[in-house]
């Protein structure tokens, strides 16, 4: 396993590295039956390039994240709540760490999801 990943690194310049870190992420969550079903139907290759531009937006890394706000893009998922939240955020950090990531470039990470929270589930 690689284990001198940088935050940095993973949202500067070439962003294959980023997306193989969303794809794991994605594996993570359809293998869990509480969220798998949310994702019924979404095209994940998409999905995959869709977080990998946002986190680099919201680390404050170059991107080019074109998607909806999160509110806009969440507010139709019925019954979404905190316990999903808590997963996805688990699975986020998980895999960053499986990446090589420091325990504190993990951290920031798990913090700045955090920050999305309400947005995510509408409130
Ligand atoms: C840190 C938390 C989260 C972040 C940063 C995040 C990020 C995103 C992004 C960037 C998109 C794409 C928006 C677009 O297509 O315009 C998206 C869509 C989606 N997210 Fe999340 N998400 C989070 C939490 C969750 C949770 C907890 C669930 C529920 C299990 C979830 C389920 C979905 C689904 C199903 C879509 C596709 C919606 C659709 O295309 O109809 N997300 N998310």
């Amino acid at each position: 396993m690689n284990t001198d990943v940088s935050l940095y690194d993973l949202l500067g310049g070439d962003r294959r590295e980023l997306r193989s870190v969303t794809v794991a992420f994605y594996k993570k969550v359809l293998a869990d039956t509480l969220l798998s079903p949310y994702f019924a139907g979404v095209d994940m290759d998409r999905q995959a390039g869709m977080l990998a531009e946002f986190l680099a937006m919201a680390f404050g890394g170059p991107h080019s994240y074109a998607g909806r706000d999160l509110r806009s893009a969440h507010q139709h998922l019925p019954g979404l709540a905190d316990v999903h939240f808590d997963r996805v955020v688990e699975y986020l950090v998980q895999t960053l760490r499986e990446a090589g990531l420091s325990e504190g470039d993990v951290i920031t990470a798990g913090a700045v999801a955090e920050t999305v929270r309400d947005q995510v589930l509408n409130r």
